[in-house]
């Protein structure tokens, strides 16, 4: 199994769209036993709150699930659990980084560092800017380069085979 959490900061906005939409892509593909998906804050502000209106309503309208989606802040122990913390920003990525236990087991990464030819490397935050769309198309992006990356890192052997 191989899990994978999405970190932003207040776990309302971009990252529970990412879980979505990660969780969308993932059961497409006939996934699911092979990948968990979760997402968090690194901030505590909204902790048991559902997602932001205008996350859902982006979501509703590509008809990609939201079941499910309930605020939480990172905690230490994210770092020895998951395999990869896909940060949304590069202010989020130091934020995790500065829970880092002895020996974690996550990747620590910033999810537009697996689309290579984007033009911004950090996915604005749509609590501030209002453009939900421009997200949605930037961590669409990064979903989909991410699952491919797993798929061939993480789910295929070196000969090929299937994991
Ligand atoms: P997110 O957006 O990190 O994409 O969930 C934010 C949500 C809430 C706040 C900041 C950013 N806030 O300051 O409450």
């Amino acid at each position: 199994m191989v899990k994978v959490l999405f970190v932003c900061l207040g776990n309302i906005c971009r990252s529970p769209m990412a879980e979505a939409m990660f969780r969308h892509e993932v059961k497409r593909e006939g996934l699911e036993k092979k990948i968990q998906v979760d997402s968090a804050g690194t901030g505590d502000w909204h902790v048991g709150q559902p997602p932001h209106h205008g996350t859902l309503k982006i979501l509703e309208k590509y008809s990609i699930s939201a079941e499910g989606l309930k605020a939480r802040q990172i905690q230490e122990r994210d770092l020895d659990e998951f395999d990869y913390i896909i940060a949304m920003d590069s202010d989020n990525k130091r934020n995790i980084e500065m829970l880092k236990t002895a020996y974690p087991k996550a990747k620590i990464e910033v999810l537009l560092d697996f689309v290579p030819d984007v033009q911004v490397k950090n996915v604005p935050d749509p609590y501030y800017t209002g453009n939900f769309q421009e997200v949605f198309d930037l961590v669409e992006q990064g979903c989909k380069n991410l699952l491919d990356h797993i798929k061939t890192t993480d789910l295929i052997g070196k000969e090929g085979h299937a994991k």
